[in-house]
């Protein structure tokens, strides 16, 4: 017979425990008062900052395109476009944080359609092509002819955006591909480009919030851009995730529902 505690020592070890559980209790509701609080200041902080950045990228670009763009002498043009490109990553930054605490009340207000993947994909790598040819991306776009989904264009914008923003800030220098397919109820979204690729371990890491991975060395970023995308792309239903791509660097690959009125 294995030999007995003492009863008043069994009533003590269980007080501790329920002291120890209490004390748990409490620091979960400070963590998370606290985690409140600091998406309330991240909150308030983006708002104010985002009014006086848009006023400012107006008249920026008022003063690139606008009529008085021909009252900029003409050594003054180069330092009014770095200002703009600087107040426009500034406002995207802002965005994004305003962005954290509307995706994070995990009620994302979608505005769906009925809307073309194909179209969208082609014109988000288009806005982004400046950008991307900067890098050294070429970017090719594999799709069929259109490739139907009901869905946010913005957003699904937004993370189509993200994802070859990323190509071409930790892929620079190679040529990116956008493939579009169909895969039986599923439309697919594969960004494929030819950097580093992630290690496996760091594969689902990456999609956290403020994660950075191995914190590439001279880039910068919030960690927010996947995490954002895969809010969105779950918010419509779907997956977002990262395999090697077939020459080894990263390919990133959202599937949505698809609509059934797709040719193919
Ligand atoms: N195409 C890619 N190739 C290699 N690593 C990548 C690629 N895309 C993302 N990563 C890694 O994943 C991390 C998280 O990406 P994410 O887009 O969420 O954040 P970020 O780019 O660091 O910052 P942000 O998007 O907020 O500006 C990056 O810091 C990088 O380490
Ligand atoms: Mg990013």
């Amino acid at each position: 017979m294995p030999p007995q505690t003492p009863l008043p020592e069994l009533e003590e070890a269980l007080r501790e425990i329920e002291r120890l559980r209490a004390e748990l209790a409490a620091a979960k509701v400070s963590a998370s008062m606290a985690n409140a609080a600091c998406d309330a200041f991240f909150d308030a902080a983006a708002q104010s900052l985002r009014t006086p950045l848009h006023v400012l990228m107006l008249q920026l670009s008022s003063l690139i395109t606008g009529p008085a763009a021909f009252d900029v002498p003409a050594q003054l043009r180069g330092k009014v476009a770095s200002m703009d490109r600087q107040v426009q990553h500034l406002a995207r930054l802002t965005d994004r944080l305003v962005d954290v605490t509307m995706l994070e009340s995990g009620h994302i207000p979608l505005r769906r359609s009925r809307l073309d993947l194909v179209d969208l994909a082609t014109s988000s790598v288009g806005r982004l092509q400046e950008e991307l040819l900067w890098a050294g991306c070429v970017v090719q776009v594999r799709a069929p002819s259109t490739l139907f989904v009901e869905g946010d264009p913005v957003r699904l914008d937004e993370v189509v955006g993200n994802l070859l923003r990323n190509a071409a800030k930790y892929a620079a220098g190679a040529p990116v591909t956008v493939a579009l397919e169909r895969a039986h109820e599923l439309a697919r979204v594969v960004v494929m480009d030819n950097g580093p690729g992630i290690p496996s371990h760091l594969r689902s890491r990456i999609f956290d919030k403020f994660d950075r991975g191995n914190g590439p060395t001279g880039t910068s970023g919030l960690g927010l851009g996947l995490w954002i995308a895969r809010q969105i792309v779950e918010a419509h239903g779907g997956t977002i995730e990262v395999e090697d791509a077939p020459r080894g660097g990263a390919s990133f690959v959202v599937a949505i529902p698809c609509l059934a009125a797709n040719a193919g």
